[in-house]
């Protein structure tokens, strides 16, 4: 079905005007951040200088300790209109940088019962100085705003630490969403897969589910010079290994969504001429279907016993669902392509292949209709194809390419609160 085109917003210039300010500061922040990481759950200082800046602000309402330490503030613009929210994660991860800029992050804490080394390898420093930037841009507007902003700044988006919730799961649970309720939300992330000034998006399923599973191989410990005196778990684990390779290429569609099957760990046995009894696996599964995402640990399961069993071993197969496929919604990614394509000029906006990596943004998407972009960060003088990926201890951010993100949040924000009603419920 045509879409009636989004006409930009009446404060698109001011918008453009304000960010451009506003960069100076934009960037200060995120060097602070980045300086300061903090692990999932325990983001107290990177909450208290969201809240801070945000009661700066005078926002119409500033919650504090959402879902552990996030951050969910109300703009209420000075004309009627609908809810758009904003969500910015917050979280850093166990890795410890190396790269080479003055704000570089020296922070060690424990995590798991070991030391480890603290950064923002996933850039979500970037997306916290950037929603701050936006909250700057839209306060100094709210006059002529139609309608109510939700700025959602969110612990934990990489998993909360073993034995504690967290996350956009319990920010929801903890009415994230609701008061007013929100009629659409935009997130976005920075990549190293493109290149600075450039941003990603797509219709329908854009990141992978990612499910964790654990395979524990029972054999009969023997001697290493007897195998036939037990049952070889290894072996046994080796042909798991390989027969779980089938499922992705012989077992399911790949004409209808690609997916990925991996493992990531054996360990099994301790010396030379001893067959242990027992080996384990654990690994990862991602999908970008949910029909896909149940065939396929059925198939796991079936198959890892069926050899297990050829073999005489025992065989536990445990599955462990993680974050839903992030699906942007159709219509609203429709309506709203024609802003990104504006905001990031000619070209900028190429098509963008879906992404192996997950995101709890997809529990919000699965509540009300969302849109998840990706903004490229990657020099220009690099190569987004062969760049240190996020999550790498030289994950590098180029920060000319931030005020990109403040402008298209800010675009989207405004160009949505100003769609007649009938354009923003097509169907
Ligand atoms: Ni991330």
């Amino acid at each position: 079905m045509p879409h009636a085109a989004l006409r930009p917003s009446s404060l698109a210039a001011d918008i453009d005007r304000a960010a451009a300010e506003l960069t100076p500061q934009l960037i200060a922040w995120r060097r602070d951040l980045h300086a300061h990481p903090e692990l999932g759950n325990r983001e107290f200082r990177t909450a208290q200088v969201v809240a801070d800046h945000l009661r700066s602000l005078g926002m119409d309402e500033v919650r504090t300790e959402v879902a552990h330490t996030g951050v969910v503030a109300l703009l209420k613009g000075g004309k009627p209109g609908p809810v758009v929210a904003l969500r910015a994660d917050m979280d850093a991860l166990p890795v410890a940088e190396q790269v080479d800029v003055p704000f570089a992050s020296k922070v060690r804490t424990e995590y798991n019962g070991e030391q480890v080394g603290v950064m923002h390898a996933c850039g979500h420093d970037t997306h916290t100085a950037i929603l701050m930037t936006v909250a700057s841009v839209l306060a100094g507007l709210r006059a002529r705003l139609c309608g109510t902003v939700k700025f959602i700044f969110q612990p934990a988006e990489e998993g909360p630490p073993e034995g504690e919730r967290g996350g956009a799961e319990l920010m929801i649970a903890e009415g994230a969403l609701a008061n007013p309720e929100v009629d659409a939300i935009f997130g976005l992330h920075v990549t190293s897969l493109l290149p600075s000034q450039v941003i990603g998006v797509r219709g329908g399923p854009l990141m992978a589910s990612a499910d964790q599973f654990r395979i524990q191989v029972r054999g009969r410990q023997t001697h290493g010079s007897a195998p036939w005196r037990g049952v070889d778990p290894i072996v046994t684990a080796a042909q798991v290994v390989m027969g779980l390779q089938t499922i992705v290429s012989r077992q399911i569609d790949v004409t209808h969504e690609p997916a990925v099957v991996t493992i990531g760990a054996i360990k099994g046995g301790v010396r030379d001429n001893i067959i242990p009894d027992e080996v384990q696996m654990i690994g990862t599964i991602r999908t970008f279907d949910e029909p896909m995402r149940e065939q396929i640990h059925e198939r796991v399961r079936a198959t890892a016993e069926g050899i297990a069993k050829s073999a005489r071993a025992d065989c536990e197969v445990c599955i462990k669902r993680g974050y839903d496929v992030t699906v942007n919604d159709t219509q609203l990614t429709a309506l709203m392509r024609p802003t990104l394509e504006r905001v990031a000029g000619p070209g900028r906006l190429p098509p963008m292949p879906k992404v192996t990596g997950s995101e709890d943004f997809s529990c919000f998407q699965q509540q009300v209709p969302g849109m998840f972009f990706f903004v490229g960060v990657t020099p220009p003088d690099k190569d987004a194809g062969t760049a240190e990926p996020n999550h790498s201890p030289r994950f590098y951010v180029d920060e000319a390419a931030l005020p990109l993100g403040v402008r298209a949040l800010a675009h989207l924000t405004c160009d949505y609160l100003e769609a007649p009603a009938q354009v923003r419920r097509l169907e």
